[in-house]
């Protein structure tokens, strides 16, 4: 009996210690690979600014542009802000630009 006290005196602090390590070493890992605060979290990661120009001549009559950074297809809106507001409660959505109505 007391050996298996023993074991257990010695193993408790062993475990502690190696589930402190994980815990710390994974909250490190996490700030590594994803900053706080950033808003675009795949749209051309390897770019150093992402930026779209377009002519206003090749717009036509609306266009629907993303501000939300989510949409499969940036820098256009496919709607994927929905589904952001619903699961974060956020309230952003796209830019539409259109010609007046004659
Ligand atoms: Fe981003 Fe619509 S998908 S604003």
């Amino acid at each position: 009996k007391l050996q298996t006290d023993t074991h257990f005196l010695v193993a408790l602090p062993v475990a502690l210690v190696a589930a402190a390590g994980g815990f710390f070493l994974s909250q490190y890992l996490n700030k590594r690979s994803s900053k706080k605060g950033q808003v675009n979290t795949f749209i051309s990661k390897d770019s150093p600014k992402v930026v779209h120009c377009f002519d206003m001549e090749d717009i036509g009559s609306k266009a629907v542009y993303c501000r939300c950074w989510k949409s499969k297809k940036f820098p256009l809106c496919d709607g994927s802000h929905t589904a952001h507001n619903e699961q974060t409660g956020d309230n952003v959505g796209p830019l539409i630009i259109k010609k007046k109505d004659p």
